[in-house]
């Protein structure tokens, strides 16, 4: 238990001396953040060019507002550390990232990213770096317009060219970030048509906008006012730097990163190699990977909805092995893993963050074919606990002499009646039905209540379906011949709860001795000719004082022991029976001593 404590939870009490929304910020958060800024710079100087297809006063005007906002010291500053620190901790993912195995979105965001520096110098050069060096303030497009349309048109093109590649940079970015947003279902059309549309309504703009301007230069007082090019040696300076120093100095830095990253698999092979075990394979990797990036490498198919990114918490995975060599959870995992609801267990963690340094055998929580969809509906998987319920059987009898010269649809419509009757006494008591094979129905109570309360709940149940029934047979007593008969199994005891399925299709369960003899007792309603076989068990959580059902001993078939029921012939006694005496608190583990009378 000492070892637990120390795991997800040590992790979020070690932060717990901060803000709650502090808590799970982490480098890629920082990154995200950055990112925003920049994006509502982009996003503005776009819609600004845009603006040039109404007229280039227009441009001008909201030019002017544009300068001022982004002259202000406190949001320029902002600006300009946004942009570094998203650089940096770009270099930083790329050095970081263990395999490139990436989605081809993903290949996008980077190949772009990393060329927007280049493709930006010269632009950055004139319109700052002049700037810094040499007084010159922008204050109209006119010069840059002018510049690029008629002085250096290929600059046109690269202009165009790092429009779009910065916009679907950015594009792709917000959609990795938003895809797992709950809104995003219905908001996705409305942001993909800003995405789609703003680049070419910027590029149609700057073209108005330019063709006005050189109308405009050909007034030599309009031109004298409005167009001041650079010397050519101040220019000559500023290609210097934009586009020779910087190109150099940014490459080195890639080549840089590359180059730890070799240095780092060096090392990594010297320390040596750990096992992954998973349900059906093992595999052995270099220490320093993590657990998602030996399955990937491996293409071992895990969930990984955000990729890596600690978001989605898709990846999660449940340790079943020796945990305590295991490096702790970074303050961004327990927050995930807390976000999802199991930040208390410490044999889960996230596979994308957890990079061990010894052996270690795992199992995905999660299918691997989940998507963003599972996210953005915070669904919750359960990955199976041990837990009291009360499990009902309810089987409909005679369905196949009822089909006998029937239309399908008569049958199928009859045996939907039912199962609506049964489901309706089910929901109207507080169980939850779970599962219908054929005309038969399988529900849970106790999932959400106290066992008395549960065992109380199956008993209305039962009281429920046999009214229900009644009124079905009184609907159809013309259309069927023999009423429709029914069996009831009512047992309570510890189950395995959990997700049970393959890929989609998975379902809620219960599982185990408990539910397997609710079943065998509704099956023995045909031998003992009653409607309703319940255990001693239930009987005596429920608290009722039973006298008037039959106590039985019988057999149930791979149990040694014979079994104590009770046999109920009419289950409409149940809701008499059940409604006078209210359970009595419970003892903190639920155990209720009293007995059946
Ligand atoms: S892959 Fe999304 S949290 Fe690990």
């Amino acid at each position: 238990m000492a070892l637990q404590a120390s795991a997800n939870v040590g992790a979020i009490k070690a932060a717990s001396g901060l803000p709650t929304w502090l808590r799970g910020i982490g480098a890629r958060q920082v990154r995200l953040a950055c990112g925003l800024v920049m994006f509502s710079y982009i996003f503005l100087h776009f819609f600004n060019h845009a603006l040039g297809i109404i007229s280039f006063d227009t441009m001008e005007a909201w030019l002017q507002w544009h300068l001022w906002w982004w002259r202000i010291p406190v949001v320029n500053g902002t600006l300009y550390t946004a942009a570094a620190i998203h650089l940096s901790l770009g270099l930083w993912a790329l050095y970081q990232r263990r395999h490139f195995r990436y989605a081809a979105a993903e290949i996008a965001q980077l190949v772009l990213g990393f060329s927007i520096p280049l493709l930006l110098a010269s632009h950055f050069g004139v319109e700052r770096v002049a700037g810094w060096i040499y007084g010159r303030v922008p204050v109209s497009y006119a010069p840059p317009l002018f510049g690029y349309w008629v002085t250096r048109p290929y600059m046109v093109a690269v202009q165009f060219t790092l429009l779009t590649v910065a916009w679907t940079h950015a594009c792709i970015g917000l959609y990795f970030w938003l895809r797992l947003k709950s809104f995003f279902k219905w908001a996705w059309p409305m942001l993909f048509a800003v995405a789609i549309l703003l680049p070419p309504l910027a590029m149609i703009g700057t073209y108005h906008g330019a063709q006005e301007v050189i109308q405009l230069v050909k007034q030599p007082q309009w031109r004298a006012l409005h167009i001041n090019p650079i010397p050519p040696p101040q220019r000559a300076v500023i290609d210097q730097i934009t586009l020779f120093y910087f190109p150099i100095g940014y490459a080195a830095a890639i080549v840089l990163v590359f180059a730890a990253r070799g240095v780092r698999t060096v090392r990594e092979r010297r320390r040596g190699m750990f096992t992954v075990s998973y349900p059906h394979r093992q595999v052995r990797v270099p220490k320093g990977l993590s657990i998602l990036e030996a399955s990937l490498r491996f293409r071992i198919p895990h969930a990984s909805v955000c990729g890596g990114r600690a978001r989605c918490s898709t990846c999660r995975v449940r340790i079943v092995s020796d945990r305590s060599k295991l490096p702790r959870p970074s303050g961004r995992e327990a927050f995930v893993l807390a976000r999802v609801g199991v930040g208390a267990d410490p044999s889960i963690r996230l596979a994308c963050q957890l990079r061990p340094q010894s052996d270690i055998a795992v199992i995905p929580v999660l299918q691997p074919n989940i998507d963003a969809g599972f996210v953005r509906s915070k669904q919750r998987m359960h990955i199976g606990e041990e837990r009291y319920v009360v499990s009902m059987f309810v089987d409909m009898r005679g369905s196949t002499k009822l089909s006998e010269r029937r239309l399908p649809f008569d049958v199928v419509f009859l045996i939907n009646q039912f199962v609506e009757a049964i489901s309706q006494a089910i929901t109207e008591a507080g169980g939850q039905p779970n599962q219908f094979v054929g005309d038969g129905v399988f529900a849970l109570f106790g999932l959400d209540v106290d066992r008395a309360t549960a065992c109380r709940q199956a008993l209305r149940t039962a009281a429920l379906i046999a009214s229900n029934v009644a009124y079905l047979n009184h609907r159809f007593a013309t259309e069927v011949r023999d009423p429709i008969q029914y069996g009831i199994g009512i047992h309570a005891g510890e189950a395995i709860v959990g997700d049970i399925g393959f890929r989609g299709r998975t379902v809620f369960t219960a599982l185990g001795d408990s539910v397997n003899v609710a079943a065998r007792l509704q099956d023995m309603t045909k031998n003992l000719n009653c409607l309703l076989i319940m255990s001693e068990e239930v009987c005596k959580i429920a608290g009722l004082s039973a006298d008037v059902l039959t106590r039985r001993e019988i057999q149930i078939r791979g149990h040694d022991e014979p079994m104590t029921v009770r046999v109920v012939e009419d289950p409409t006694v149940l809701a008499s029976l059940t409604e006078p005496e209210p359970a009595e608190p419970l003892s903190e583990d639920g155990e209720d001593n009293r007995s059946c009378s």
